[in-house]
């Protein structure tokens, strides 16, 4: 952590958040950062504190810079995002807008913006208007007031931060995140477009294994993220994949409309790998890209594990996804840093989640509707209906069992296998 001199009229991040190096240089020159020509970025410096008359000389000041982004800021920043994921329900377009800031990486650039990746390029409209990016400029509407509120973090690691918070808080595992990733500082650095997965290549599986392996990712990696699309919807308006609307999707919550991959779509499970494996349900969403996952022989191995163990896939999953969110990122430190200290545990089963408050806590109003919590399904253990609890005794009674006592052997069907054994075995020594 170097200290550095800055003006302290500047001490505030512009919206482009420079890197290190065009931070001192701003300083040394006792220029100010000129704020970016993207209406988010422009949205950003509004009201910052980087004015001052012309001719004014800026006191100087020695200060602490810490990081490319303060860690305060982050876990308040961390706050707010739970708060609107709350009410929009805008966990999965959140997911997108980290993936695809950093999904544009390629491993076999060295240079650093050039190499493309996970450093806030996506907030410039050169790359907000690729065609694969279509609709995430609402993702950024959402949390451009964030970035307004805590200037002393990063578009780059918003953009991570806001992704990783939605998949924990739609009932994902813990993701092991760093933090630190320095920003670029303008629209000339974003990368060109055609670097992310299309939906409907003619080799779906090759095409995957171009893109991915190019992120240098490999094929467990490329199966686990994959399902991530057990969040959110595809629309027909955007990526012109999905219906406009199923059973599944036309009440919400948030923005009715478009095709799921999974019925609960608020709710990051692993229930996206069975049901693209059953293929039952019409009105659930595959795309090739999707189907391919198990007609490839490489990518079924991992496809089959995930519908199967729940578990592997959270384990697999909070590997890949912190690993996605680094691609490309220039750290300061660079090593980047953590929020939590318990980073990277797998979230059990035991998580608690806030029950909704009590009629009583409501200041007289009255009875509140349950508000929705997206993970309720998979953090609380479930309790059984009454008619399976009747199924379940039934079916112990009838073994010789009691709901009160332990149930006893049946010795006669113990004789029987005994009797049996023996007759094997003097059958054979006869033989
Ligand atoms: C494997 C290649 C991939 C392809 C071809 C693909 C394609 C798509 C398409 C076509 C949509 C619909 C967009 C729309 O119409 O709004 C979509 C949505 C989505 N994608 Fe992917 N995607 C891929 C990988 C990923 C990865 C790696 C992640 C995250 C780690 C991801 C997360 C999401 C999410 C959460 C949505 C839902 C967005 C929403 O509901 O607004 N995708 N993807």
């Amino acid at each position: 952590m170097a200290e550095r001199i800055a003006a302290s009229a500047s001490l505030l991040p512009s919206a482009a958040s420079p890197s290190s190096s065009t931070r001192r240089a701003t300083v040394a020159s006792g220029l100010r950062l000129r704020p970016s020509p993207s209406r988010f970025s422009q949205a950003a410096s509004r009201g910052r504190g980087v004015a001052g008359a012309a001719g004014v000389v800026p006191r100087l000041r020695v200060v602490r810079c810490m990081a490319a982004s303060e860690a305060a800021q982050l876990k308040s920043a961390r706050e707010d995002i739970k708060e609107i994921l709350k009410t929009t329900y805008c966990h999965p377009i959140l997911v997108r807008l980290g993936w695809h800031d950093s999904g544009t990486y390629d491993k076999n650039i060295e240079e650093w913006p050039q190499r493309g990746g996970a450093d806030g390029s996506l907030r410039f409209d050169p790359e907000l208007s690729h065609g694969a990016n279509a609709g995430l400029t609402s993702a950024l509407k959402l949390i451009q007031p964030i970035k307004d509120k805590y200037p002393g973090i990063t578009y780059a690691d918003l953009f991570q931060l806001a992704s990783a918070t939605a998949i924990e808080e739609a009932g994902g595992p813990k993701l092991p995140m760093k933090y630190g990733r320095v920003d670029i500082t303008a629209p000339e650095q974003c990368p060109p477009e055609g670097r992310l997965p299309d939906a409907g290549p003619r080799l779906p599986a090759e095409h995957l294994r171009e893109v991915f392996y190019r992120m240098g990712l490999d094929d467990k990696e490329i199966v686990a993220l994959s399902g991530a699309h057990t969040l959110g919807r595809s629309r027909p308006d955007r990526s012109g994949w999905g219906k406009p609307e199923t059973k599944y999707t036309k009440d919400g919550p948030g923005e009715p409309g478009g095709q799921s991959w999974t019925a609960e779509w608020l709710k990051f499970d692993n229930s996206y790998f069975k049901d693209i494996k059953e293929q039952r349900d019409q009105e659930l969403l595959v795309l090739p890209t999707d189907a391919a996952l198990f007609d490839d022989p490489s990518f079924k191995v991992y496809a089959e594990k995930y519908a199967e163990d729940q578990d592997a896939f959270f384990k697999d999953y909070a590997e890949a996804h912190a690993k996605l969110s680094n691609l490309g990122s220039k750290f300061d430190p660079p090593e980047g840093f953590s929020l939590d200290d318990d980073k990277g545990a797998v979230a059990t089963e035991e998580k608690v989640v806030a029950d909704p408050a009590p009629a009583s806590d409501t200041n007289g109003a009255g009875p509140q509707p349950e508000p929705f919590v997206a993970a309720k399904y998979s953090y609380k253990k479930r309790e059984l209906s009454d008619t399976m609890k009747q199924k379940i005794r039934a079916e112990y009674e009838g073994l010789g069992g009691s709901p009160n006592k332990p149930m006893k052997s049946n010795y006669f069907l113990n004789i029987m296998i005994v009797i049996a054994g023996l007759a094997f075995l003097t059958s054979l020594t006869g033989n």
